[in-house]
This record gives structure tokens, sequence and C-alpha cells, in this order.
């Protein structure tokens, strides 16, 4: 007997909150990270899906959905730059009051520290850390001050 396709993965519907979609497979936890929840803040409930049917052909994904928070520009650009095509739905009332793609800027400024301990940014100068986004799909962003590129983006994060 054939199975039926699995279309989409079900998680638990939300009243009020956030969904972030089309999470670059594999990259669920870091969006965790970024979103800065932990033992002793989590007040509300977080379903994460990791590895799941896009519902695009052959596609996977990860998927969060965050229950009564709304995300601050900071927190969204932080998301473009480990999930580049990811997708940002804040839900009221049960539906999708809002919808947005995550945009990620040719310069990046201020939300990621270069690797390099010898560069001017990790000196004590008044310098912000500032890259070049050289390759979208995965981010690949290079130091505009010392040219590193930067090789693990989520552990850099600000
Ligand atoms: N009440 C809700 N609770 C939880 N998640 C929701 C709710 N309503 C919508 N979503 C989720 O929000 C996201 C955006 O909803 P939308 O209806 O635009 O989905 P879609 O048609 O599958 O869009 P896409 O093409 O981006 O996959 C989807 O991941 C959907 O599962
Ligand atoms: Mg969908
Ligand atoms: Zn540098």
């Amino acid at each position: 007997m054939e199975h039926a396709p699995v279309k989409e993965v079900k998680l638990p519907p939300i009243r009020n909150g956030t969904v972030i979609d089309h999470i670059s497979c594999g990259q669920a936890l870091n969006v965790m990270k970024i979103l800065g929840v932990n033992e002793n803040n989590i007040d509300s409930s977080i379903s994460i899906g990791i590895h799941v049917s896009s519902g695009k052909g052959m596609e996977w994904k990860d998927i969060v959905k965050i229950e009564d928070r709304e995300l601050d520009s900071k927190t969204v650009d932080k998301i473009a730059l480990i999930a580049p095509e990811a997708t940002i739905s804040i839900i009221r009332d049960f539906y999708v009051a809002e919808k947005y793609t995550v945009r990620l800027d040719d310069h990046v400024v201020g939300l990621a520290k270069c690797s390099n301990p010898n560069c001017i940014t990790n000196r004590g100068e008044p310098v912000s850390p500032e890259f070049s986004v050289i390759g979208r799909n995965p981010p690949q962003l290079r130091c505009c001050y010392c040219n590193r590129m930067l090789t693990n983006i989520s552990d850099n994060l600000l």
C-alpha cells in the first residue's frame, strides 16, 4: 500500500504570537539562541519542528512557533543571517495578521563580531564590526576591516 504524502507537519495552532517558517534546515536551534529563550525567562509555549517537509517538492525546512511574542527588528535581522529565506508571520486571534520575509542587506553592521582576534573591531577601538554579504544562501560574510570570512555566523552573533 502506498503512503499518502505528508503535506505539512502539524504543530499546535497558536492564538497569538509569531511563526518563523522556512528556516534553513538545521538552523532552528540557532534561531532559538537568537530568541534568547532559556530556563530562566521562558514564559510562553514554543513548538519547534526540525527537518520537516516544506511542502514544496523534496525540500526540508525547520520551523519555530512562539506564543505571545513579537520580534523586534534586530532579532529579525539576526535570523536573516542564518535563515535567509525565513518568513515571519504574526498571528493574532489564530489568523495571520502580518507576514513578511526576512531581509539580508548587502552590509551587516553591529549584528555579529569578527572572528579574528586581531581585527581592529576586536581591539577596544570605537569601531563597529561590519561585513559585506558576498553570498546569500547560505549567507557568507566578509569582514570589511580585515577581510576574514566569518566561518561560523551563529557563534559570533552579538
Ligand atoms: N493560528 C496559527 N497557529 C500556528 N501557526 C499558524 C497559524 N496560522 C498560520 N500559521 C503558520 O504561519 C505560517 C504562515 O501562514 P500561511 O497561511 O501564510 O502559510 P502558507 O500558506 O503555508 O505559506 P507559505 O507559502 O509561506 O508556506 C505557516 O507556517 C502556517 O503554518
Ligand atoms: Mg507553508
Ligand atoms: Zn575583521
